[in-house]
């Protein structure tokens, strides 16, 4: 792991990482998507990230043009309710293009989780064109576990919204928060 101390825990508490991480030799990773909300999935895919990466940025999409249930800060929060308990993990949120969020945390990897063969076509496009983008940041795909190859956030909101059972799917404040939103 990269150096300790306050001030560095702090930075990464703030979602920015310590000065001079870009250039040191600390390995960190961004993970972006649009959390709306954070589910198992997500959560496993963050997992995996830590244990090959000192430091894993999770950043959410703010994003003017897609619809969200969650506003950016609501994603973020229960983002950071769902990984208190991993030191190495910072949320962050970001607007614009995927790898100019990643230079701006010093990361020098894109980490993305992929469920089925469904989601490769979109992943593979957005991978290349990242590295069309910025040819010095790479993308890696990690597997959810098989628990979790069916959880998405659209999943989790609609069986939700139809009164389904969502535990086991996503983290407690997810769920408490979608029963808050969905089911007054
Ligand atoms: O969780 P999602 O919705 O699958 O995440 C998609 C995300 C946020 C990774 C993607 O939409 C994205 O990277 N958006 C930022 C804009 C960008 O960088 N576009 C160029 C790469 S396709």
């Amino acid at each position: 792991m990269a150096g300790s101390g306050r001030e560095e825990e702090e930075a990464w508490a703030s979602g920015l990482p310590p000065e001079g991480s870009a250039s040191g030799s600390a390995r960190i990773a961004l993970y972006p998507g649009s959390f709306d909300p954070v589910t198992l999935g997500h959560l496993d895919i963050i997992e995996r990230a830590t244990r090959i990466f000192d430091r894993v940025v999770v950043a959410v999409l703010q994003s003017a043009t897609k619809t969200s249930l969650f506003t950016a800060a609501e994603r973020m929060s229960l983002l950071e309710a769902s990984t208190q308990d991993m030191s190495q993990v910072a949320v962050t949120s970001f607007d614009g293009l995927t790898v100019d969020c990643a230079r701006n945390v010093g990361a020098s990897t894109i980490v993305r989780g992929l469920r089925a063969v469904s989601d490769f076509e979109g992943e593979f496009q957005m991978a290349l064109m990242n590295r069309r983008l910025a040819p010095e940041i790479h993308t890696v795909f990690l597997m959810t576990s098989l628990a979790n190859v069916f959880v998405s956030s659209s999943m989790v909101r609609d069986v939700c919204r139809h009164g389904g059972d969502i535990s086991g799917l996503a983290p407690a404040p997810s769920i408490l928060a979608l029963q808050k939103k969905l089911r007054p």
